[in-house]
């Protein structure tokens, strides 16, 4: 790739917050959803994790990547400036950010379709496929039960049995960005707390253009719609989507009864070790909503 890059005069260095705004931009020109909560949360957690690429002065390209506990590193945001796609840069710093996450034996991302081509070149596979699915207004449903058991508002004191059930279904350690959701969007927080032990939850965030619903984890189809149901219940107006896996069928079907349509399809990819893919695909069981494509 150096020939495309090389003429460009590329310069890659690690983000600051002084290029939130620059960030911003490009993501917005990529239409996605994310605020600059979603950007400070990525700085917060590793600095050195997030890269910018400028040519001259001007930021054409970023990248951000999040350890989540020794096994699984994850990559997202990666976002070139349309005028300056298709000339390696997407390509250079998807290297960058994968040499740097070498330590970790499995890498993750959501890929889109436009970017799909350079991770397969990097030897990343597809695990399975992600929908993002959005309705224009957040039905109506019913408000749930008031503090009846097993659903119940998930609080602070609840996040570290939440991010072990969630290590279980994502296969990494990511509590600061659970912690994070819960604070942004207490309302789409929600557990099922059956004799007295967690066994779902789900959480959300409020996004640029919709509020996301996600992750939700939980034990069955009947338990993701209690847990959908209650985190929509509280939305007062529209849009919102969630990113729910091709597999999970029941909760899609529930959703498009409720006005949901597919937005636009993600594919969720591994490099390295295979025991972790595995494990991975077996914890599509409890995995209904992911977090979105840039926190898994
Ligand atoms: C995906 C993206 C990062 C690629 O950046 P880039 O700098 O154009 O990538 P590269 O120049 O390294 O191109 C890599 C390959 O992808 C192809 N490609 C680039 N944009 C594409 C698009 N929109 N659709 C399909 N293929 C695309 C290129 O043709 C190239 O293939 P080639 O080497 O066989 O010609 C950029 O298109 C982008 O920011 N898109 C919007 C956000 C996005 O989808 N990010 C990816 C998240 S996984």
């Amino acid at each position: 790739m150096p020939g495309r890059e090389g003429q460009l005069d590329l310069h890659l260095r690690h983000m600051e917050a002084g290029d939130l705004a620059d960030a911003m931009r490009l993501k917005e020109l990529a239409g996605w959803n994310q605020t600059e909560d979603d950007w400070r949360l990525f700085l917060g957690s590793e600095p050195e994790g997030c890269f910018v690429a400028q040519v001259g002065s001007r930021v054409v390209a970023t990248a951000a990547t999040m350890r989540c506990g020794p096994r699984l590193a994850w990559i997202g945001m990666v976002l070139v400036d349309p005028d300056f796609r298709c000339r390696g840069i997407g390509t250079r710093l998807a290297e960058i950010v994968v040499d740097r996450l070498r330590g970790h034996p499995t890498v993750g991302l959501d890929a889109t379709p436009a970017g799909r081509k350079i991770y397969e070149r990097l030897g990343f596979k597809e695990e399975y496929g992600v929908l993002r699915m959005r309705a224009e207004r957040a039905p109506e449903i019913a408000q749930p039960p008031g503090p009846l058991q097993p659903l119940q508002p998930l609080g602070v004191g609840d996040l570290e049995a939440i991010a072990s059930l969630d290590r279980q279904a994502f296969g990494g350690d990511r509590q600061p960005v659970l912690e994070d959701f819960l604070r942004r969007a207490p309302e789409s927080a929600w557990q099922l707390v059956p004799a007295g032990r967690v066994s779902g939850f789900c959480l959300g965030r409020p996004g640029a253009h919709s509020h996301q619903i996600g992750p939700l984890v939980a034990q069955a189809d009947e338990d993701a719609v209690l847990l959908a149901g209650a985190a929509l219940s509280r939305l007062e107006c529209g849009p919102v989507v969630m990113d729910v896996p091709e597999a999970r069928t029941g909760l899609r079907e529930w959703l498009g009864r409720r006005g949901f349509v597919v937005e636009r399809a993600f594919a969720r990819m591994y490099l390295g070790e295979a025991a972790l893919r595995a494990a991975s695909r077996a914890a599509q069981g409890m995995q209904f909503a992911v977090a979105g494509p840039e926190f898994g």
